[in-house]
């Protein structure tokens, strides 16, 4: 089997020593493509480090909405030259996240409005986080306006946790619905009759690495290997196999993040 993974953190310190020997295991595992989401500007500079190291991995740059509030002007201009750097595929992840507040609200819609924009500036797709903020969200990213690139797309809906009817509205405007472990879990019926409804083409796999362990790992830290279950649920539920839901997703990858 042959895996794309659309978004992990392997510049986490969770990932200590044995982060060669994770990222070899995932290799091993049929894991072909590893996009590494920046969160803020440093874990978006380790990142560009991380693709620089393994040619089956790639880089995005961005600040998290949690991170937010380190933002200013200065710093942003960091952040706009690190675009330039080889194998930088997208800006993000960006967006907003009312769950947790961790940066006051306003302040996320200014520095995820300037990202859109910056993502936009540079025609590269976005990778937008939504937490409990979901009319929000959508209302910056449609008046962001992005290009879907002929086609390739505008950006993903990371670790999609909205209803149906808005994952249809995404992907009116060319974007792509990132599922990850959540899928496996017990009470994920929501997201399961987003799975079953939305056409396989609109769909990329991801754990979120470290974080959201799919079932039976539950807890643990997460990492790439573990995208063979979160395929396995999207097959169950939409009546295909494992090798074409892994088939059809990775060239979605593939398409999205224009990687030849
Ligand atoms: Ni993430």
């Amino acid at each position: 089997m042959r895996y794309f993974e659309s978004h992990a953190h392997y510049d986490d310190g969770r990932f200590g020593k044995d982060l060669p020997s994770v990222i070899n295991a995932c290799k091993e595992a049929g894991v072909e493509y590893i996009i590494n989401a920046g969160a803020d500007l440093s874990s978006s500079k380790k990142g560009i480090k991380l693709a620089a190291q393994y040619d089956f991995i790639y880089a995005t740059i961005g600040v998290h909405p949690h991170s937010a509030k380190t933002l200013s002007e200065d710093s942003f201009c960091d952040l706009e030259n690190l675009v330039k750097s080889p194998k930088v595929v997208a800006i993000g992840e960006i967006g907003l996240d009312f769950h947790y507040d961790h940066s006051p609200r306003d302040i996320q819609k200014k520095w995820f409005i300037r990202q859109m924009e910056l993502a936009k500036a540079c025609n590269l797709p976005a990778i937008i986080h939504s937490r409990e903020a979901s009319e929000e969200t959508f209302n910056i990213v449609k008046n962001a306006n992005l290009s879907d690139r002929e086609g390739l797309g505008a950006g993903v809906v990371h670790c999609y946790s909205g209803s149906y009817e808005m994952a249809v509205k995404y992907a009116e405007l060319g974007y792509f619905i990132g599922i990850a472990g959540p899928v496996t879990y017990k009470n994920a019926k929501k997201l399961v009759e987003t799975v079953k409804k939305i056409p396989i083409e609109r769909i990329l796999i991801e754990t979120d690495c470290p974080y959201l362990s799919p079932e039976p790992f539950r807890g643990k830290r997460n990492d790439s290997q573990n995208l063979k279950y979160i395929c396995e649920k999207i097959s169950e539920i939409k009546q295909i196999t494992v090798e074409k839901t892994a088939e059809i997703t990775l060239e979605n990858g593939k398409k999205l993040f224009d990687i030849k």
